[in-house]
């Protein structure tokens, strides 16, 4: 029987997944997102066109592809459709080549309103969500409020709705929360019609059943493994597994059927929205990341913040994965770079460490080993061999470093800049 491959995030997310699962789809079968939602903005570039995907698993643009929206995710009905429609238009219709979840909880607009506000209550300890309604939706899920894709074919989805919607009502009243959402729940309700013309599926049967028929299955995951709501720089993180683990629960998989584990890291580190973050630059070499790497969220639009790679927390979120392979993303930013520098300890409160302290909060100082620039344009590169020197000998630190080989080094946005060993 096949094993069911992963592909994760390592660091705070906007690693490059969208690109490498769009890259890597012509070997698999079956392409499935295995949590998150609309948080997500997964960025696709080829001849030419570019597509930030948000619920939409990032296989679909590869000759018509089986992809699933596991039951981990949370799906927004009115940015999905917009989604779809947005692809409609541009001649991909996905009705037939994409499934939802029966057990994918639904974003309700008034979870929306509740993400708004629980936000503004935190003032300025506010984790700077995207602000989709992802944390509410999984509270409910959590504590076994929620509505799922399959009450849509449920003679009471309407009374469960209202139920739903009765509870927020009482939290956003006792919030002193103003809000209006009629406008967005006529447009909800239409929303959740149009869901129904996909195959609503029990995704868990649907992907071991393909395993079973030798058929190979790619888990697409969201965010990144800072972010993950047990593992991640906690309460700046957010609301699911974003880890391994979290393919197993969200699509229905046992550990044991999990084939590669392929993590995807930045040659330098980014986060968007509040929380701790060790190797932040707060100079020009941020500002110069942030430039040429094109550095803004590709749903929020909001600046990232960059810094400097950061291997305590590469070998932390590798090990918590279990990593077979390296895919290392954007290193052309660098190109100009004389030295580029790595952290490799923590001095924590003066005392230096390789493991990632349970609070990265504060009296946390880099400590860093610098390597020449390698000063020269790595976008022209299409083999391994023709990288330069300088370059190489990066990618064997960090390799010597993590144990773990790097398989794909991306040297661009576009499909084609990619390079395989
Ligand atoms: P995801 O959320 O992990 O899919 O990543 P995002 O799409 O949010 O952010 C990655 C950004 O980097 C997108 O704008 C990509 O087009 C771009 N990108 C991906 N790989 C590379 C690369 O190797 N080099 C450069 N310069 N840009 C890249
Ligand atoms: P992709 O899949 C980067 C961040 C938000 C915020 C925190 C919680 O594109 O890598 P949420 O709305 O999830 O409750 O926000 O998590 N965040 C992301 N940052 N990439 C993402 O997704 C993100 N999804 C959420 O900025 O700090
Ligand atoms: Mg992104």
């Amino acid at each position: 029987m096949k094993k069911v491959d992963v592909i994760l995030g390592l660091q705070w997310g906007d690693e490059g997944k969208g690109k490498v699962v769009d890259v890597l789809t012509p070997n698999y079968d079956v392409v499935a997102r295995f949590q998150g939602g609309p948080n997500a903005g997964h960025t696709l570039e080829f001849n030419g066109e570019k597509y930030v995907l948000r619920s939409i698993p990032s296989g679909i643009f590869q000759g018509g592809k089986a992809n699933v929206i596991g039951g981990g995710v949370v799906l927004d009905a009115i940015l999905f459709r917009k989604e779809a429609e947005e692809l409609a238009k541009s001649g991909h219709d996905l009705t037939k080549q994409l499934s939802l979840s029966k057990k994918a909880h639904l974003i309700l607009p008034t979870h929306r309103v509740l993400d708004a506000a629980y936000e503004a209550a935190k003032g300025s300890a506010k984790i700077g969500t995207t602000g989709k309604g992802i944390g509410p939706t999984y509270t409910d899920k959590i504590s076994r409020n929620g509505m799922r894709v399959g009450d849509l074919l449920s003679p009471n989805f309407k009374a469960i709705y209202a139920a739903a919607k009765a509870r927020h009502e009482a939290i956003l009243k006792s919030l002193n929360y103003d809000y209006n959402i009629d406008e967005l729940e006529q447009e909800w309700f239409e929303a959740v019609e149009f869901l129904k013309q996909f195959n609503i599926i029990d995704s868990e049967f649907f992907v071991n059943n393909a395993l079973k028929a030798d058929k190979s299955v790619l888990a697409e995951g969201a965010q990144g493994t800072l972010l993950d709501v047990d593992f991640g720089s906690y309460p700046f993180v957010t609301s699911s597994n974003t880890v391994c683990a979290g393919a197993c629960t969200g699509l229905g998989i046992a550990p044991n059927r999990i084939g590669e584990v392929f993590g995807i890291f930045k040659a330098y580190c980014t986060r968007v929205g509040s929380g701790p973050f060790p190797t932040e630059l707060f100079d020009e070499t941020g500002a110069t990341l942030r430039r040429i790497g094109h550095e803004f969220g590709a749903v929020t639009g909001r600046e990232r913040r960059c810094g400097w790679l950061d291997l305590v927390a590469l070998k932390y979120s590798i090990m918590i994965n279990g990593v077979t392979q390296l895919i290392m993303m954007k290193s052309d930013v660098m190109n100009d770079f004389e030295t580029v520098r790595v952290a490799t300890s923590y001095k924590v409160n003066g005392v230096e460490t390789t493991e990632f302290p349970y609070s990265i909060e504060e009296h946390v100082e880099p400590v860093y080993t610098d390597f020449e620039g390698w000063q020269c344009d790595l976008r022209a590169c299409r083999t391994y061999e023709e990288f330069p020197e300088a370059f190489k000998r990066y990618v064997d630190f960090i390799e010597q470093e993590t144990g773990v080989p790097v398989k794909i080094i991306s040297v661009g946005p576009d499909r084609d800049e990619t390079v395989m060993r």
